[in-house]
């Protein structure tokens, strides 16, 4: 009895110093038992599975990000001096005011608006430096959630880029939505979208992508853009721009910033998110803006008090080696001269791949219309390609890209545009 009671006595110590040296929790006494797997990112399990694929003609059309004519990353050459003026400078690596450096918010501005911008000039805007696009959005949604003195409603286009909804439901706004894309047409639905946006109830938020409209590479037209404005203005809603593309679209900074500086003229007040990700390629630097355009100098003067005090608690001040490349570009003659034209560079080759890509689709004889191809813009083509097509795309031919038919045309090159136009021919005969 005394020995069994002794024999029970060591293995309990045995069985606790086990568990000191090698803790295993069971299942049920953890805090996160109750936890369950979420599902992967979508755009990320694209790309894991390109990796996996060992098919030498393999190709990723899933990634966001631009690749030159060879499939690999680019570092645009006004970066790569702005680097290496940087680094001479011998710079600190002290704290960034909340907001960023005041030079960045200035010009981050002037590059949307336009250097002669009257409501700059005026001191109408609150600029501060975010967290690239993402960054901006959420800064912009979280004060929304605090100040915006309408529905705290956010209308977004139907699709739209899909980190759009949980942003803004992270930041405490309802998320609603407006007819955006026309499957039948591959094109703007304009009239469903002018229809939704004269119901939205009024004083609520809208969501607007200023140009290279993501997932759908579908913008408006100039007049689409007026007609658009003045039921927004009619409705009394607050425009939101995402202009995540600046640049990136047309090749030109200017044109790009056409429907935002247009709805400035109408009269709108605009809040705006900018990121330099695409445009400079600053991708890992999350660089980018939210800026708000008021009404007053004061009340840009208080906005900005208030987005600060949104600031401070998310992440206290934003990094400082985007914004010094950013500041070193737009800051000089010469380097921003050559940004502009890197800028092109990028845009050019995404604009003549659409061409060739739709030309090649021609040649080989297919018989639909693929004309959506070249009329839309930027880095992404929606190309309708049903599910199962894209299925069998990525099976047959280890072409990889989300099932909604999306390609990202920065992953089409020279050399694989041949290939890609046989196998989209193959799926869609
Ligand atoms: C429409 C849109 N908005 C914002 C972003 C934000 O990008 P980032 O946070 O990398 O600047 C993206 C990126 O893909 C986008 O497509």
């Amino acid at each position: 009895m005394a020995c069994s009671k002794a024999l029970q006595r060591s293995s309990a110590l045995l069985r606790n110093a086990l568990a000191v040296q090698c803790p295993v929790i069971s299942r049920a006494s953890s805090w996160w038992s109750a936890v369950q797997m979420g599902p992967p990112d979508v755009i990320l399990g694209v790309t894991e599975a390109y990796k996996r694929d060992t098919n030498p003609k393999k190709i990723n059309l899933g990634v966001g990000a631009y690749r030159d004519d060879n499939g690999k990353p680019f570092v645009l050459p006004s970066v790569r001096t702005a680097e290496k003026r940087i680094a001479e400078k011998q710079l600190d690596h002290e704290y960034s005011p909340i907001g960023g450096p005041a030079e960045l918010g200035k010009h981050s501005i002037l590059l949307a608006l336009g250097e002669n911008s009257e409501h700059v000039a005026n001191g109408l805007n609150a600029t501060v430096q975010a967290i690239s696009g993402t960054g901006a959005l959420r800064i912009g949604g979280a004060f929304l959630a605090g100040f915006f003195p309408g529905p705290k409603d956010i209308y977004l286009p139907t699709p739209s880029w899909g980190n759009h909804n949980p942003i803004f439901r992270h930041s405490g706004l309802n998320v609603k939505s407006y007819r955006y894309y026309d499957p039948a047409t591959c094109g703007f639905d304009f009239n469903g979208a002018l229809e939704d946006l004269s119901k939205i109830p009024e004083r609520s938020i809208v969501l607007l992508h200023a140009c290279a409209h993501n997932p759908t590479g579908v913008d408006p037209k100039p007049e689409q853009w007026a007609e658009m404005s003045a039921v927004i203005k009619r409705r009394n809603l607050f425009p939101f721009f995402d202009m995540a593309y600046q640049g990136f679209a047309s090749g030109d900074v200017a044109k790009d910033a056409f429907a935002v500086r247009a709805f400035l003229r109408d009269g709108h007040q605009i809040a705006l998110a900018q990121s330099y990700a695409k445009n400079m390629g600053l991708y890992g630097e999350r660089v980018g803006a939210f800026s708000l355009v008021t009404s007053s100098k004061d009340e840009a003067d208080r906005t900005m008090s208030q987005i600060k005090i949104v600031i401070r608690p998310m992440y206290s001040n934003p990094p400082i080696n985007g914004a010094r490349l950013v500041t070193e570009i737009l800051g000089d003659a010469d380097l921003r001269k050559q940004w502009l034209s890197d800028v092109k560079l990028m845009a050019d080759r995404i604009i003549s791949v659409r061409s060739t890509l739709r030309n090649n689709l021609k040649d080989l004889g297919s018989s639909r219309n693929w004309s959506h191809i070249t009329d839309q813009i930027g880095m992404f083509c929606f190309t309708g390609m049903n599910q199962a097509q894209c299925e069998r795309l990525t099976k047959e031919y280890s072409v990889y890209l989300t099932k909604d038919g999306r390609i990202s045309m920065a992953g089409v090159t020279t050399k694989n545009v041949g290939y890609l136009a046989e196998a989209i021919h193959a799926v869609t005969k």
